[in-house]
């Protein structure tokens, strides 16, 4: 008796402790009036939290306590919007706005002046937040509009978004559309604690915002500023909505939702314009990032009547800011290695606030890019940042350029691998010939060494690959043949089956061909046909690494360009060196006969039509493996054309140049002859 009063007493003080709890963070996120202390707020917690250790069975998931706690995720399930998440069409000058509100009253055929819906547009990520009775119970990404991702658990990390909906008139089914976002302070914050510890910086608090939700690990989320205004309804069942707009948005602050205070109700094309001269001034003030202003018919049933054209409604139109432009200094510049070996340079600037964001480093692009603007290091520049692009340097204020100032010269080496810089005439951008070797370049080269079409190793995809350089067990493709099937065990999701496997696929690999090697090298616009052609024109890797650049160009189809990138990347010696790990690893391939000995070589083939028990790549490498060519189109030089079912254009060409034509039998009967 005593102890079942004593649990109806934990019961009511749990309830009671919850009640508060929403109806603080209420006040403190939606109303922006908070009634409490932080201290107070959190002593409420703990004991909250306390009395559900005790009672384990009178958690729920609406508890305040219950934002963090969910196991890490593998992926993020798909989530199908029943009412697609739309864009919105973009204007930039008063003539737009004029034009729209043109286009609304003629096909509303009215002459009454409009009620618009003005809203601030913020800078993050569009999010779908479904309430059944009330309780939240999905939020998702916008995705491509029609699917995105269900991320649930971190969105409700973020304190603001209430897990259960407060007031009266709950509907059956609300799905609240909004943004989520970071603020500056809290975005600075982030970064300077990233910097720290030598992790990711973010470039701009949208790209932080959209970085945070999509975290496998919700613990991660929760440790992310995060906020989040609500700007409209998809799905809604069991509640009539008010009929306008405006109304709506404050139905769902009612429920507990937040909404911007800087909602605004115009008339005419006029108060919209007013409204964004108004919120231009305001917005170096606001402490978070706003990218332009967002105006709605207000009136529903216009908004009805004025529906949607491709994927953006008719009734709204977002009025973007122009891009901010500011003066500063650049102290240095750096160069960066991209994942294909792409040399950036980076301007390193005196740090300036751009948006109400601090900008230390923007992107000069490439070589071309600095002559064509004449950069040089200690100008000071005009910097740009439009919304979520990386800043860039718009131009250089040549008057103010010191007598110190330096040119800015394209490293000989590669700043991380210090293989040779190749810089192709004509080319806007300098690589990093180090393609083997290459640390930036490790993961892209090895998942193409392994794909299916180069060293064909089964199993040994573009996750496995990550995970494998991660772990720091592989740095380059010759360590493919050192792994261990203990290496491999001990890796996440890899049993001892699967290892087995892949150690099996992995010693498969080592037979290949000389084709399939030179193109699994992955060396800069040599792709199979032209690993090919290499392949049949130098027989040995020796001829072919000791080949001059015009030797090359003796090859049928090689160019100068592709010419210069082959004889750099076997000029680089890092490369040659893992090539000669992989020969003594293994690797082989049967050696290349003299093609004019072959019986059928000289003869170009041309396939066109589905042929019947052969796929056209083995047709293909039936037809090479007797030293014919296979060429895509049909000229005077082709010796035959093979026609399976539904033949193209081809077909026609070859019967109007007259050109031997085997039709799928004859072709099988053809190839048996050999
Ligand atoms: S309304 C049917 N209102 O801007 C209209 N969008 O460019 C759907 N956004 O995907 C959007 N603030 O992520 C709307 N007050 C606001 C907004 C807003 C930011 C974002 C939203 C949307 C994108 C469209």
């Amino acid at each position: 008796m005593g102890k079942s009063r004593e649990s109806g007493r934990i019961e009511q003080e749990i309830e009671k402790l919850r009640e508060q709890l929403n109806e603080h963070n209420y006040h403190y996120y939606v109303l922006d009036d908070p009634v409490i202390s932080d201290a107070e707020y959190d002593r409420l917690f703990e004991k909250l939290k306390i009395l559900e250790s005790q009672r384990p069975d009178l958690v729920t998931p609406d508890s305040p306590t219950q934002r963090v706690g969910a196991p890490p995720l593998k992926e993020f399930a798909e989530v199908k919007h029943e009412i697609p998440m739309l864009s919105l069409e973009n204007a930039f000058v008063p003539d737009d706005i004029t034009a729209f509100d043109q286009r609304i009253h003629d096909r509303l055929e009215t002459s009454s002046p409009i009620e618009y819906c003005c809203e601030p547009k913020l800078d993050g990520l569009a999010m779908s937040i479904r309430y059944e009775n009330g309780l939240l119970v999905q939020a998702a990404t916008r995705g491509d509009g029609a699917t995105g991702e269900d991320v649930t658990e971190n969105i409700k990390t973020i304190k603001m978004v209430p897990l259960r909906l407060r007031g009266d008139n709950i509907p059956r089914i609300l799905e609240v559309r909004g943004e989520v976002f970071m603020s500056k302070s809290g975005f600075d914050k982030l970064n300077s604690l990233a910097q720290k510890k030598g992790e990711k910086i973010f470039a701009n608090p949208r790209n932080a915002a959209a970085g945070s939700v999509r975290q496998l690990d919700s613990q991660i989320t929760a440790s992310r500023p995060l906020e989040i205004y609500c700007y409209g309804v998809g799905l809604v069942e069991g509640y009539k909505l008010p009929d306008k707009h405006s109304d709506i948005l404050k139905r769902l602050s009612h429920w507990g939702l937040r909404v911007s205070s800087l909602v605004e109700v115009v008339k005419g094309a006029d108060g919209c314009l007013t409204y964004y001269q108004h919120m231009s001034h305001k917005r170096e003030k606001l402490p978070y990032e706003i990218d332009g202003v967002v105006y709605k018919v207000n009136d529903i049933a216009l908004q009805e009547k004025l529906g949607f054209v491709s994927r953006a409604p008719r009734w709204a139109i977002a009025h973007k800011f122009p891009a901010e432009e500011v003066n500063t200094i650049i102290e240095a510049v750096e160069f960066q290695v991209g994942r294909t070996g792409a040399l950036t340079p980076v301007a390193r600037l005196k740090p300036v606030r751009v948006h109400g964001v601090t900008v230390s480093n923007a992107t000069l692009h490439n070589m071309d890019e600095i002559q064509r603007k004449d950069i040089h290091v200690g100008d000071t520049v005009i910097v740009r940042r439009a919304g979520d692009v990386i800043p860039e340097v718009a131009g250089v204020v040549r008057k103010l350029r010191p007598g110190s100032a330096k040119k800015i010269i394209l490293p000989t080496h590669c700043p991380v691998c210090r293989s040779a810089v190749e810089h192709v005439e004509g080319e806007a951008v300098a690589r990093c010939t180090g393609g083997l070797f290459c640390a930036a370049q490790r993961k892209e080269t090895i998942k193409h060494f392994a794909s299916r079409r180069a060293m064909d190793i089964e199993g040994l995809g573009d996750k496995l690959v990550e995970q494998l350089v991660d772990t720091r067990l592989i740095e380059s493709v010759a360590d493919i043949y050192d792994l261990t099937q203990t290496q491999l065990e001990n890796l996440e999701r890899m049993g001892e089956k699967s290892a087995q496997k892949l150690l099996e696929q992995i010693e498969k690999s080592k037979s290949t061909t000389y084709a399939r090697f030179l193109y699994a090298l992955g060396i800069r616009e040599v792709g199979e046909a032209t690993a090919k052609a290499l392949a049949n024109h130098f027989r040995t890797l020796q001829a072919l690494q000791s080949a001059t650049e015009e030797d090359l160009q003796s090859v049928p189809d090689i160019g100068p360009v592709v010419a210069a990138h082959i004889a750099h990347f076997f000029q680089e010696r890092h490369n040659r060196d893992i090539i000669s790990k992989l020969i003594n690893a293994g690797v082989h391939w049967p050696l290349i006969k003299e093609s004019n000995h072959l019986p059928l070589s000289g003869k170009t083939f041309v396939i066109t039509g589905t042929l019947s028990n052969m796929s056209r790549d083995e047709a293909k490498e039936r037809l090479e493996k007797l030293g014919a060519k296979v060429a895509g189109s049909v000229s005077a030089k082709t010796s035959y054309v093979v026609v399976g079912v539904d033949p193209g254009s081809k077909y026609d060409k070859a019967r109007e140049l007259g050109i031997p034509i085997l039709d799928d039998k004859q072709f099988h009967a053809f190839l048996n002859k050999f």
